[in-house]
């Protein structure tokens, strides 16, 4: 990095960038709005999901809980179906333990104090700024992977953008730049997240002619932009071999709530065991669980991919004899009709190469 003191976009550069917005932005739900809640949500949603993915769940979500209050008093189930195939769920779960505390502590309205922000559940370094600064027009920095890569390339920085203390690092050294009035500050904020998104994007597709910045840029000038930002070695996924069943009585599957705690805590999944088991294997294990397997058939493979985990699945059809309502007691597993099983169970994508069939 240059040295601390330096600017690292002058007051043309911001001008700039600003000027750029006004007139690139993409008209998205929630620039159409000030209310800090609606901003909050969308950027929790907006982490690890696409913009063009999270437009639906958000205007969904917002006509479910208008209000802080109303997710604070969101009863689990809908809240975890509302968030079904966003993948990440303890971000919903986080934002309705934040709701409460913003209930409680500060009367349902979100604090307008970045340091305030950060010490709710579920809200970091980044989204603390992006509240502050989008909703509140304070000039705080707010700095997610896209602004580490602008900022990178900027200033032709080859130190690593996935080590821990580089986020805060740039979000020092941007603090000077962003402009006090509050209004500007708000955009500076959303200009630098959209430059990142649409022009100044990874893997070689960056699109210099279209950038405000480029008189600034030291990485352009240099040729570097393709060879920043610096990413480290990322860690190998663990691999799990999984066998997954499709028990059904010819109107109902069965599904099985995951526990509490760990990775999906508390979604509905279709029952599954670690390992590859051949059709004698799980017509046994059907059985252990208390039905009667009267055929299994195997059906298509799937892969599923999560930030450090692959499933591997194989996976059966297993037609069981008819059983009776409710929870099945041997097995805790629950016999969901059709219709209920995709209207009120929150069931993760990782099985939906399997869950579209039924
Ligand atoms: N990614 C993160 N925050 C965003 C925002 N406010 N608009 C578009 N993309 C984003």
């Amino acid at each position: 990095m240059t040295e601390e003191n330096e600017m690292l976009l002058s007051a043309g550069a911001v001008e700039a960038l600003l000027a750029w917005y006004g007139e690139h932005k993409r008209d998205l739900p929630w620039r159409r709005t000030a209310d800090p809640y609606r901003i909050w949500i969308s950027e929790i949603m907006l982490q690890q999901t696409r913009v063009e993915a999270v437009k639906r769940y958000y205007t969904r979500f917002l006509e479910a809980f208008p209000t802080v209050q109303a997710l604070a008093d969101a009863p689990e189930e809908q809240l975890l179906k509302l968030w079904e195939g966003l993948g990440y769920y303890s971000r919903a779960r986080n934002l309705q333990k934040a709701a409460k505390v913003i209930v409680s502590d500060y009367g349902g309205e979100m604090p307008p104090d970045a340091a305030k922000l950060r010490k709710l559940p579920g809200i970091g370094d980044y989204t603390a700024g992006a509240v502050a600064s989008i909703a509140f027009g304070l000039p705080e920095p707010a700095v997610d992977g896209n602004l580490l890569r602008v900022l990178s390339r900027v200033d032709a920085c080859f130190d690593d953008i996935t080590g821990p203390a580089v986020k805060k690092k740039w979000s020092e050294r941007l603090r000077s730049s962003i402009p006090q009035e509050p209004e500007r500050a708000a955009t500076f904020t959303q200009a630098m997240i959209e430059l990142g998104a649409t022009v100044c994007v990874p893997n070689g597709a960056a699109r210099c002619g279209e950038c405000p910045l480029i008189p600034w840029c030291r990485a352009k000038r240099e040729d570097l932009t393709d060879a920043l930002p610096v990413k480290g070695e990322k860690k190998p996924r663990r691999i799990e071999d999984k066998t997954v069943l499709l028990i059904r009585d010819g109107e109902r599957t069965a599904l099985h709530k995951r526990p509490d705690r760990g990775l999906l805590a508390g979604l509905y999944e279709l029952p599954n065991v670690p390992g590859h088991l051949d059709a004698d294997r799980v017509t046994e294990l059907v059985r252990g669980y208390g039905f009667e397997p009267l055929r299994v058939r195997r059906v298509e493979d799937a892969k599923h991919i999560f930030t450090h985990i692959e499933w591997h699945m194989i996976a059966y059809d297993v037609r069981i004899a008819a059983e009776p309502e409710g929870e099945h007691v041997t097995s805790g597993l629950r016999l969901v009709g059709q219709r209920e099983l995709h209207e009120r169970y929150a069931v993760p994508s990782a099985f939906s190469a399997y869950t579209k069939y039924l």
